[in-house]
């Protein structure tokens, strides 16, 4: 592509950007009789006065599905993962639930807290990583591959029991190198585009891009049942979408640049309630 067919397709797709910031910031979620809240105060380190949950920015139609457990089809499987809770798998003849036994409701508030600094570790750890620990030291079987079906339904499995709780995600102390590294990624332009994460979601949310209406990229959300693909959609997933879709080649899942965006968007959410699964287009 040369200079100035560049140049035009990045006036061009700024040119999708019509409409006017915020339509509508105030209303309630309810899920099955619990009152879950969808925006909250911005943490002190963005430039934005409140975050809004992207559920927000669907349409009336695409909202309703969340607010029913039997609607949402994300609950699929969640049903799934339930079986897979229970199916004794590897060397050590064990399940999740034969050490688990009070279920996964035992995971409450963990989805709210992650990513989070694993101290016996050493290192950064997401849902995944606690996920494929398991797996393999203590029951002796395969990992699951990350954004893969298995895997995103038992994230979504513990994730759900975190629902309504707030976000609470540390950006200081042992993962403030990691978080500056997402927040380094987040404000740097890539791809053919040369958009960076904030263009869109920071500068322009509230603002309909083609059929789109921009949301603030929250992940608070995850995992989602994009209508798109009838199936989860890890955050990694996702965050490779919008690189792709900025024709930027995306890092890979699982990766450093990826496991730092994760933290780094997470806590920007600070605040949010934990909704996934959610649903989104
Ligand atoms: C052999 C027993 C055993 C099996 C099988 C097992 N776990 Fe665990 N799990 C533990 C123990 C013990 C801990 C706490 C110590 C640790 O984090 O290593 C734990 C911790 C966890 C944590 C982190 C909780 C927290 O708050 O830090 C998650 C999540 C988890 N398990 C999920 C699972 C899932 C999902 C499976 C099945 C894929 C599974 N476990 C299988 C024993 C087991
Ligand atoms: C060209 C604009 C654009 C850029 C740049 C962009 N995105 Fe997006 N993103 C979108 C659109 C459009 C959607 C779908 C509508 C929505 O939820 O905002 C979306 C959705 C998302 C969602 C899902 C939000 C939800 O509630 O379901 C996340 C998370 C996200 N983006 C993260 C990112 C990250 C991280 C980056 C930088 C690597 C990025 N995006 C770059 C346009 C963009």
């Amino acid at each position: 592509m040369n200079k100035l067919t560049l140049t035009a397709t990045i006036a061009a797709t700024m040119a999708l950007f019509v409409g006017s910031a915020n339509a509508q910031v105030s209303d309630a979620m309810v899920i099955n009789g619990e009152t879950i809240s969808t925006s909250a105060p911005a943490p002190d380190f963005i430039d934005i006065d409140e975050v809004l949950s992207g559920w927000l920015f669907r349409t009336a139609e695409t909202r309703a599905l969340q607010l029913d457990d039997f609607d949402n089809p994300g609950m699929i499987f969640v049903d799934q993962a339930i079986d897979d809770w229970n199916t004794v798998e590897g060397s050590e003849g064990k399940s999740c639930a034969s050490c688990h036994t009070d279920g996964p409701e035992e995971f409450a508030g963990l989805r709210a807290e992650l990513p989070r600094w694993n101290e016996a570790k050493g290192s950064l750890y997401n849902m995944e990583d606690y996920i494929n620990e398991m797996r393999v030291d203590y029951m002796g079987a395969e990992p699951f591959k990350w954004a893969k079906p298995r895997m995103d339904a038992m994230v979504a499995l513990i994730s759900l029991q975190s629902r309504g709780m707030p976000i609470n995600v540390a950006v200081d102390g042992p993962v403030a190198d990691i978080w500056e590294l997402g927040r380094e990624i987040y404000y740097t332009r890539v791809g053919q585009l040369d958009m960076a994460c904030a263009n869109c979601h920071e500068d322009n949310y509230g603002v309909m891009i083609r059929a789109d209406h921009l949301s603030q990229g929250q992940i608070n959300g995850f995992p989602a049942y994009r209508l798109k693909n009838a199936k989860l959609n890890s955050v990694q997933a996702r965050f490779s979408g919008c690189m792709k879709n900025i024709r930027a080649t995306p890092f890979a899942v699982g990766g450093e640049e990826f496991r730092a965006l994760e933290l780094y968007v997470a806590s920007r959410g600070n605040g949010l309630s934990a909704e996934g699964p959610s649903v989104r287009n």
